[in-house]
């Protein structure tokens, strides 16, 4: 190991097991870690905090505690059991690698970064964490705190998402052979607790002597950013139908955003205003003064909202009970506008 290396894995690996964070997925020092729970973690982490997901996975590991449970699991009660925890395609991918794991692999998850990564869903990021976290293989593991941690400490000055290359090979150079697991997970918990986006605590970090963006006095103008395109901005109707105490609910094609989920009925999402044109339904469509509003990653979008009650038949989607709605696995947006027609309509 060259010098570079000991400076920065020796003190954090020390900080680690003085201040690592007790999270439910977490083997405890000395314990074998479990490689379902590290998969599942890592997974819904890439687009979730901490915070949101550690009751989430908590409930998640007591409805399928195994891979097995998990491939013979309904896909729509995983779906919804995804709801809010970020892109439908993460959790599609969830099951088709557990089937595959049960079916081809025994039952339990290969072993090495190259194995990992032929499995759906597993990318660079999940691959080297699972293989490093799981299974203490030497990898390299790079998520936004790491990105942040690397960028800094090596003061590297080109913007992302470009950077990204030049970020992979610096962490590559302070990566460990042994305890890379637990170097990953360190790394993941300065950059969390210390290394912070705008206020980093410099004064407490214990690789801050090696740290060229300290010394150069301005740690928090990394990692250095390319100025944002703005979002483009779309619109539509959401349309909430009630019979009886119930909600027209429908489900989107699988294909798309959301795809697959149960959803209130919408017209399509463009330039377009809203409008009743795409109702579900002939009604007395009343529009809300109030509607909804949702960032994507790619697109911004506002919704309207247009109630009705109807006593007829409707051909598509089914009658959900208005007082059982949470119950739907509804996504976060089609939540925040039931949210909404309670209150005001
Ligand atoms: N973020 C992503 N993976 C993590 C982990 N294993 N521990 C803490 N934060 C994380």
């Amino acid at each position: 190991m060259d010098a570079k290396r000991r400076d920065v894995a020796a003190p954090l690996l020390d900080w680690y097991d003085r201040n690592r964070r007790d999270l439910p997925w977490r083997a405890k020092a000395g314990e074998t870690p479990d490689p379902y729970r590290v998969w599942l973690s890592e997974v819904m982490l890439q687009q979730t905090t901490v915070a949101t997901v550690r009751p989430r996975f908590s409930a998640w590991i007591a409805r399928w505690p195994t891979f097995a449970a998990l491939a013979a699991a309904d896909e729509a009660d995983v779906m919804a059991a995804w709801a809010g925890l970020g892109y439908y395609a993460r959790a599609r991918n969830l099951m088709a690698a557990a089937r595959v794991i049960a079916a081809d692999h025994g039952g339990a998850l290969p072993d090495t970064e190259a194995a990992l990564r032929a499995l759906p869903g597993f990318g660079d990021y999940t691959a080297a964490a699972v293989a490093a976290i799981a299974f203490g293989r030497r990898a390299v593991v790079v998520d936004a705190n790491v990105e942040r941690v690397v960028a800094r400490l090596f003061a590297i000055p080109h913007p992302l998402p470009g950077g990204r290359r030049a970020i992979r090979a610096a962490a590559d150079t302070i990566t460990p052979d042994r305890r890379a697991g637990d170097f990953a997970q360190a790394m993941m918990d300065l950059g969390s607790a210390i290394c912070t986006p705008r206020r980093p605590r410099c004064l407490l970090c214990p690789i801050a002597e090696g740290c060229a963006a300290r010394a150069l006095g301005t740690p928090e103008t990394f990692p250095v950013k390319k100025p944002k395109a703005a979002r483009p901005h779309r619109h539509g109707t959401i349309f909430w139908l009630e019979r009886d105490g119930a909600v027209l609910l429908v489900r989107r094609p699988d294909k798309g955003l959301l795809g697959g989920m149960r959803a209130l009925p919408t017209g399509p999402w463009g330039d377009a205003p809203p409008g009743l044109a795409e109702a579900p339904a002939a009604a007395d469509w009343r529009m809300l003064d109030d509607g909804v509003s949702h960032g994507f990653t790619h697109f911004t979008l506002d919704l309207a909202l247009a109630v009705a009650r109807t006593h007829h038949a409707v051909n598509i989607g089914e009658w959900w009970p208005v007082d059982r709605l949470d119950e739907a696995g509804l996504p976060t947006l089609f939540a925040k506008a039931a949210a909404v027609v309670r209150r005001m309509a």
